[in-house]
């Protein structure tokens, strides 16, 4: 019986493993819609109420885009300036780079 138990938990670690790879973009922004949308707006402009509350910045600009590395968007994520809550602990490393990759793609627009 444990046996089994042990084999069935392995066969779902390959799975969501493999999951996560496939469906890392769509999970990202999902991610971000839910997590992070309420401050910095569906496509990152902030102009929601919350994002003009808190100054938060236009994740679409040119400007912003250049200035800043993946490793400072992390170090954000990571510390949450001001009054943005840190998701240091409480998002994965692959959460977060999946979440660098949706801030980029709003760049190109
Ligand atoms: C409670 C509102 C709130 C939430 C939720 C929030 N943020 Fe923020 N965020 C802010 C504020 C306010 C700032 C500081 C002003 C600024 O730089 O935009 C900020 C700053 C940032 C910066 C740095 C901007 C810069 O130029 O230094 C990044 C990157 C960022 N947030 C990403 C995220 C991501 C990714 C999430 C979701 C995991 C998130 N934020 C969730 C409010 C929020």
């Amino acid at each position: 019986m444990k046996l089994t138990m042990t084999k069935a938990l392995a066969a779902l670690c390959l799975t969501v493993g493999m999951m996560s790879s496939a469906q890392a973009a769509v999970e990202g922004y999902k991610l971000y819609q839910d997590t992070c949308a309420k401050c910095h707006g569906e496509s990152g402009h902030a102009d929601n109420f919350r994002g003009y509350l808190y100054f938060a910045r236009n994740f679409n600009s040119k400007e912003w885009q250049q200035k800043m590395s993946d490793a400072d968007i992390l170090q954000r994520i990571n510390q949450g300036p001001r009054i943005m809550p840190s998701y240091e602990k409480s998002l994965s490393d692959d959460q977060k780079s999946a979440l660098i990759r949706v801030i980029r793609e709003f760049g190109r627009n």
